[in-house]
């Protein structure tokens, strides 16, 4: 176990979301895991105005699910905590991970992604131009490029003359505000598969859990009202070797991506098995991704050592 040496006295900040005052289930077991390694912590709402962020030198972002409803709010108050203190992750990569657009800097690096069709909001698109873009047969997927939870969410039947309707409704909806969309192809694998979440911790391969299919039909409106995320069910997951290789890649090529001069604290890389059965990267989750604790064990501890070391480096007298 990693402890902090005697002498170190530190106060972790883990943010959260007001819905979350006592973090997310998942996150809880963390406290008890940082204070038997000498390091306290308070749970801090991020978007809180009466906290001071300097009295912390260091901010762990933990559960603040709701970030993807006032995400420039977000990236400005990451801005706001580095100017005083070390965040994990860092306030330039949550600026980059916030906005699934990144996987466009990683498809570019050869990277295997969801194949997606990109819908500027500020193209104006009509509906015909948005029907164009659906494919012509399959399940398809539209989405926001900033989202977290499966919010603002659907699946539509391609050759179901009413559900191209409602996907081009919801598509206008999103672009009518000013958000960009994603329209990819269901990838329908993931119905019988699930989708491989791979955690790393610091660099190294931590544990992977199996997340069942999320989406079901279109999207609705008031679809999730008054909760944070749709309901996920996880299991423990062996990931395949294919999975490893490209959870590895994505990874891999992170420091050259964003500039950094080591690996991250933290990154999860979800994947889908293609129609080929082979795995491509639906989402890398840099911000606030669940980290899986309860699925794998051993988990919580490398998690908290690597926290602990962190701090140990990074924590001034
Ligand atoms: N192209 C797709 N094919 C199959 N399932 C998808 C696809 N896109 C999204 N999903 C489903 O929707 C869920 C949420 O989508 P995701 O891209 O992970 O966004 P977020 O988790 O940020 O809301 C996924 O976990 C998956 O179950
Ligand atoms: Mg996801």
């Amino acid at each position: 176990m990693t402890t902090l040496p005697s002498g170190q006295d530190a106060r972790l900040a883990l943010a959260t979301c007001a819905e979350l005052p006592e973090l997310d289930p998942d996150d809880v077991p963390l406290r008890a895991a940082l204070q038997e390694r000498g390091i306290a912590t308070d749970v801090v709402v991020w978007d809180d105005p009466t906290v001071d962020w300097g009295t912390y030198q260091h901010v762990l972002i933990r559960s603040t699910w709701d970030y993807s409803k006032r995400p420039q709010r977000f990236s400005g108050w990451t801005q706001q905590v580095e100017a005083s203190s070390v965040l994990l992750n860092p306030a330039s990569v949550v600026r980059w991970n916030i906005d699934k657009t990144y996987l466009r800097d990683l498809e570019e690096r050869g990277i295997p992604t969801v194949p997606t069709i990109w819908l500027d909001p500020a193209r104006n698109f009509d509906g015909r131009a948005i029907h164009t873009r659906f494919p012509a047969f399959g399940d398809f997927v539209v989405k926001p490029t900033v989202s977290a939870g499966s919010r603002d969410t659907g699946r539509y039947r391609a050759d179901e003359t009413p559900q191209r309707s409602q996907a081009i409704t919801h598509a206008k909806n999103l672009l009518g505000v000013g958000r960009w969309v994603m329209i990819q192809r269901y990838l329908a694998q993931v119905d019988t598969v699930g989708e491989t979440a791979l955690v790393f911790v610091e660099g190294e391969f931590s544990h992977a859990v199996r997340k069942d299919p999320l989406l079901s039909g279109p999207y609705r409106e008031g679809d999730l009202q008054g909760v944070l995320y749709r309901e996920e069910t996880m299991t423990p997951r062996e990931p395949s070797e294919a999975e490893m290789a490209v959870a590895r890649r994505v990874v891999d090529a992170l420091p050259e991506v964003l500039g950094l001069d080591g690996p991250l604290l933290y990154a999860r890389v979800d994947l889908i098995p293609d129609d080929e059965g082979e795995p491509v990267l639906l989402e890398l989750e840099l911000t606030e991704p669940s980290l899986f604790f309860a699925q794998a064990p051993g988990a919580l501890d490398r998690f908290a050592d690597a926290v602990v070391a962190r701090i140990a480096a990074t924590t001034q007298d």
